[in-house]
């Protein structure tokens, strides 16, 4: 596996690998990887002949008030992980590389980016979107892979994919989960084990609302009251929000059906935790616990 921290030698790579007319997987993640990251390697390794992932801590992405500097990070861990899934190259640029100290050019998706965390967490998904759309230029992938927990993300991903022209397939993977359902994310390691074990709220949750639509409620209004219910039994979490939105525009809506997003953000203590799932892609199983 070759790590490379330019993007005059990836440029050099990706040449050798188009000229060979061979297939490129792009799996962008800020590192300090679990299971989710790894299921990410193997699609791509599944689909393309070769694969990217970055390790990149994006700082446009983080708020005044977020936790940057304090974001979890063992590049040597990673190192471990991403070879041991067959990833080829790993991108791992400073932020200097990254970004000129003047940098000024932004990718800014309106509407898809305003509600859920976009509505709190200002300039997020303009870091995201600009970071991505850099990688995209840098890799010039077939195929970018996302976690479906952040389903945002994805959506946002996937507006600034069609109308700025990336010629790029946005693929959104399954959500991993602990055994107990808990949706796997870097921050889990914030969790002091008391708040781990309340966090298991948000999935046990996620299965009431799934318990619901199965048994015939359409209705937003019904599902949200019910799950705000269930969240308060559990003294430790403090709603940040929990909505239902259409899958596409990520915009609230009333009557809910397949293909929209039960989304919630929720803070166990300091630590703030997103999950989610697809109206009529309920396969994700949450255990009962
Ligand atoms: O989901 C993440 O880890 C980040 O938002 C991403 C997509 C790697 C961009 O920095």
């Amino acid at each position: 596996m070759r790590i490379i921290t330019t993007i005059a030698e990836m440029h050099a790579q990706i040449e050798t690998w188009k000229n060979a007319d061979q297939t490129i997987g792009l799996c962008p993640t800020m590192g300090y990887l679990h299971e989710g990251h790894a299921s990410l390697m193997d699609y791509s390794n599944e689909d393309n002949d070769y694969t990217v992932a970055s390790v990149f801590v994006n700082p446009i992405q983080f708020g005044p008030n977020e936790d940057l500097s304090k974001y979890p990070r063992d590049f040597e861990r990673d190192c471990k992980i991403l070879e041991a899934h067959g990833v080829d190259v790993v991108f791992h640029p400073e932020p200097e590389e990254m970004y000129f100290p003047d940098f000024c050019t932004y990718a800014d998706v309106d509407v898809v980016s305003d509600t859920l965390c976009g509505a709190t967490r200002e300039n997020h998904f303009r870091g995201v979107c600009t970071v991505i759309a850099k990688f995209l230029n840098v890799v010039q992938p077939d195929k970018i892979y996302f976690g479906k927990k952040d389903a945002q993300q994805l959506a946002v991903v996937r507006r600034m994919v069609r109308d700025l022209n990336f010629d790029v397939d946005v693929v959104g993977c399954p959500t991993v989960r602990e055994e107990d359902g808990l949706a796997m994310s870097s921050r889990n390691v914030y969790l002091s084990p008391e708040e781990r074990k309340a966090a298991r709220i948000l999935s046990r949750t996620l299965r009431l609302g799934q318990d619901m639509i199965r048994e015939g409620c359409s209705d937003s209004k019904e599902l949200l009251d019910a799950m705000k219910t269930n969240l308060a039994t559990e003294p430790m979490a403090d709603i940040d929000y929990v909505e239902v939105v259409d899958g596409i525009s990520m915009q609230p809506i009333e009557t809910f059906g397949k293909g929209d997003v039960v989304a919630m953000a929720v803070r166990i203590g300091a630590t703030r935790l997103i999950d989610n799932f697809t109206v009529g892609d309920m396969a994700i199983e949450i255990p009962e616990v």
